[in-house]
């Protein structure tokens, strides 16, 4: 059984309060961390082969060494808790049985990139998540391990939760620092990146809540040993796979990654497909990754393996269609999901998800024209990788996959003004 890391604590009602967590060795890596010189903490962090949790895979050791030393603007250190990505239901659990985790995480963060201030930007629906960190943070002050002097060390580490208000364009980094800084969650343009310039216009590291709650270990065990526990040479550690939909047994699993197959995942963890029905289609990595057929899923469960399949790791939304489901509706709520969620910023996001939405109604409801599916993919087309976020890529991947992969089902709702299924 291979070790929970970021898990570890999931399901235990205790585990939460800070004397459970210190009894458990808990702050011990903080304590390691400020005693280190700063760029042996990011050696470290780089050694270990993490790779950003939230869904673009980026180097965690590298994305810190960007923040410029000689910056005179205060840094800051943000972690993206907004978790908006449908199927993606990870950071939640994390935050409610091991706040104590994450803010150790960041404290050392902070401590390696020279941040004195961070914030930890949680979605408003998040409620009561947001009220147990609150308390974890108020144990952690109360305990002499954030503020003025963190642990004894001298190092000034002040931490506050804000509360998003239910977008989820502000989960997209720069968006959430709009958001972050009082004004609309809209993206921005980059270069400069936040570690340039970020909240507030200083240098600015953000990383995901299970990004930051794996920092503690690889302190303590090295970062060789995180790296080691990878099956490929660029992924190291663990990830949560979060499995929802058709499975008998859904819900959170942590493995070193690579270690199993989406096969595996879904039938020797998950259960197999419930009411012994066959599996139609797997969306990998949150709502915004090209679905997978049946066929497809001998795909061991890392970054590389998943994007050289066409699709992408993500945020480890696993989610399961079996095939009573009809691919055309299926397609149609996510990319109703994405017209309701883009800004409006972009034109081909405003108005691409806008079209798609329609044209993607008119088939399902049996008034498609077979010219439609050729629309379709254009104007997907003309959104991906057109927009200044990535938001228009997560709307236009997923339906050019759908089309392509089960395209006899829209075929029949245009064709037989009907859904093959009913
Ligand atoms: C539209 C959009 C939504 C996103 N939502 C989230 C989110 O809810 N949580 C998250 O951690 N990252 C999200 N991201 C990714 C962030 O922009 C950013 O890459 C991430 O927080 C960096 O942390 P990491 O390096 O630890 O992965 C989103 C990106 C986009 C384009």
């Amino acid at each position: 059984m291979a070790e929970k890391i970021v898990s570890k604590y999931f399901y235990n009602k205790e585990a939460a309060a800070l004397s459970f967590y210190q009894k458990d060795g808990g702050y011990s890596a903080a304590k390691k961390a400020l005693g280190m010189a700063v760029d042996d903490v990011i050696a470290e962090v780089k050694k270990s082969n993490l790779r950003g949790r939230g869904g673009a895979g980026f180097p965690t050791g590298m994305k810190w060494s960007f923040i410029p030393k000689d910056s005179k603007a205060p840094k800051y250190l943000v972690c993206n808790c907004d978790e908006s990505e449908p199927g993606t239901f990870k950071d939640r659990a994390i935050i409610t049985y091991s706040p104590h985790m994450l803010i150790e995480g960041m404290l050392i963060g902070a401590h390696a990139i020279g941040a004195h201030v961070g914030y930890i930007y949680i979605r408003g629906e998040y409620v009561r998540e947001a009220e147990f960190l609150e308390h974890a943070i108020d144990e952690a002050y109360k305990a002499g391990i954030l503020g003025k002097n963190a642990m004894g060390s001298g190092f000034k580490f002040d931490l506050y939760v804000h509360r998003g208000a239910g977008a989820y364009i502000c989960g997209e980094e720069t968006g959430l620092l709009n958001s972050l800084e009082g004004k609309r969650g809209e993206p921005r343009v980059k270069p400069p990146f936040p570690a340039i310039k970020g909240a507030f216009g200083g240098p600015t590291i953000v990383n995901n809540v299970e990004t930051l709650a794996a920092i503690p270990w690889i302190i303590n065990n090295g970062g060789e040993a995180y790296a080691k526990m990878g099956k490929f040479p660029n992924s190291g550690g663990t990830r949560l796979y979060c499995v929802s939909g058709h499975v008998n047994k859904p819900g959170l699993y942590e493995f070193p990654c690579g270690a199993v197959t989406l096969r595996e995942l879904i039938y020797e963890h998950c259960g197999g497909i419930r009411d012994n029905r066959k599996l139609k289609a797997v969306i990998p990595g949150g709502s915004s990754a090209p679905v997978l057929a049946a066929h497809e899923i001998d795909i061991p469960l890392d970054v590389e393996p998943m994007a050289k399949a066409g699709t992408m790791l993500g945020s480890c939304g696993v989610i399961v269609i079996d095939d009573s489901w009809c691919a055309v509706k299926i397609i149609k709520r996510v990319t109703h999901f994405y017209a309701h969620e883009s800004c409006g910023q972009c034109t081909p996001c405003r108005e691409g998800t806008r079209w798609m939405e329609d044209v993607l109604h008119r088939i399902e409801d049996g008034h498609g024209k077979m010219s439609d599916l050729d629309l379709l993919l254009n104007v997907a087309d003309n959104i991906n990788g057109k927009t200044l976020c990535a938001l228009g890529d997560a709307a236009a991947g997923p339906v050019l996959s759908f089309v392509k992969k089960f395209r006899h089902e829209f075929e029949a709702h245009i064709k037989g003004g009907k859904c093959l299924n009913a």
